[in-house]
Formats: C-alpha cells, structure tokens, sequence
C-alpha cells in the first residue's frame, strides 16, 4: 500500500479520515472516538473496529454504532508475525489510513509497524518515555512522583518508544491509589486522544523521519492538551 503524508489530510470532497481502531478490552477511549465523531467533533470515518480478543467490550460497544468489527484469535496463527501481516491486511482492505490503538494489548511485529510508520498511534497511560508498559500507575505513586499523565505517540518498533506527539497531565493528589489515579487520568486520556485523531485528519500533526510535525515544524517537547481540548505548544 502506497502512502503519503497529505493522504492523511482528508480530501474537501470526502473530509473524513477512514480510521480503524485496535482494542483488547473495556474500549472507553473506543467509546469516546464514536461520541466526538457522533457529535460532529472529529473529522473521521470509523471504518473497522479489530481486537485480538472476541469477548472485548470494545467490539461489542462498535457493532452497537453499526461499526464493522473484526475478532483474531493469536492462537491461531504459527506466530506473532503471521497474526500481525492477517490483522494488518484486513485494516488495509478496510480503508483505514490511521489506525489508532485503544488499549490494545498486544505488541506488534516490526515488520508491521515499519511498513506504517507515521500511520499507527497508541495512546499510554503515563507521562512518556516514563514507564513504558504495564503498571504505570502503581509505579508513578511508588516512585513518589507529584504529576501523572497520559501520552499519545506515533507507534515504532519499540514498545511505547515512538515519538510523542502530546501529554495531559494530573496531579497525583495524597492518598492516590491505582485506582483512583487511573479513573482521574481516564477522562483526559480521552479528550487527549480525540485531539491528536482530529489533528492528524486535519493535518495539523504527522510525523517525519520519527519526529513529529505540528502545523510542519517538527516539536522540541511533546504538545500540550488546553482546556479547550486543544493541542498546543508546550
Ligand atoms: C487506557 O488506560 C489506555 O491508556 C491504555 O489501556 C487503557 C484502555 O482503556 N493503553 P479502554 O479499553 O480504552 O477503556
């Protein structure tokens, strides 16, 4: 498949960037994608929704929405790879030309995210390159740290090591648990994902040579979320 970056503009004559969504599981940021695009907030066409996990929430949430949804078991595939080239050529055919990861939880072959690169976005649950993988909650508060956070970031080889293209940040409040903490930061999360999909089908955000264009000019520090719910230099 061909790409190139002003394909990630919308056209004036379709306006809508086809998106797939990749999820595992509860699918809240899933949920918060269909709100803005129902609302007319976000320039997009949820085109497939695809999980590695036929009982995720997630996929249940899209068929609600008239979503197509796809469901690939790992297990049948002889490795990661093959799972990763069948999954990839189903959100190809699909259309999609951003796929966004929603709390899916698997890693994703280099073969693959090499081939989309600057067309993959994950969105984690800390303040990158802070704590990569899983657990970021219990970790901030063990290490003691005043700020928390969310990051949204174009998706490499490397697990959460891609180039991030914007933050939101909390306070960790005393007291905090896991659980408190992940259900303050959640709902940031979800206007800052809804941000960085509407930038990129605008055009307002991509990415070149691993770092990340805004409005063309690459970012000396990851974007900031507003109030407003915009994306803005640090
Ligand atoms: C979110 O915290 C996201 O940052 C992380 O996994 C969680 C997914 O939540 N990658 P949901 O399935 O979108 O509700």
């Amino acid at each position: 498949m061909s790409f190139t970056p002003e394909s990630r503009v919308p056209s004036p004559e379709s306006r809508l960037l086809p998106i797939a969504v990749l999820a595992s599981g509860r699918g809240s940021n899933l949920a918060a994608l269909i709100d803005a695009r129902e609302a007319g907030g976000l320039p997009v066409d949820i085109v497939l929704v695809a999980s590695d996990k036929a009982d995720a929430p997630a996929l249940r949430h899209a068929e609600a929405h008239g979503i197509p949804t796809l469901a690939l078991d790992p297990k049948t595939f002889a490795s990661r790879r093959e799972f990763d080239e069948a999954l990839f050529a189903n959100v190809a055919a699909s259309g999609a030309q951003l796929v966004v990861l929603a709390g899916y939880m698997r890693i994703i072959d280099a073969t693959v995210t090499t081939r989309w690169t600057g067309r993959i976005i994950n969105i984690h649950p800390s303040l990158l390159p802070k704590y990569r993988g899983l657990h970021t909650h219990r970790r901030a508060l063990k290490a003691g740290d005043p700020e928390h956070g969310a990051s949204v970031h174009f998706v490499s080889a490397e697990l959460d090591g891609g180039p991030v293209i914007a933050q939101a940040r909390i306070d960790v409040h005393p007291g905090d648990t896991e659980d408190s903490l992940a259900a303050r930061l959640l709902s940031r999360e979800h206007r800052l994902l809804i941000a960085c999909v509407g930038a990129i089908a605008c055009g307002e955000v991509r990415e070149r040579d691993g770092k990340v264009l805004f409005h063309g000019d690459p970012i000396p520090a990851p974007l900031r979320l507003d109030p407003g719910g915009h994306l803005t230099l640090a």
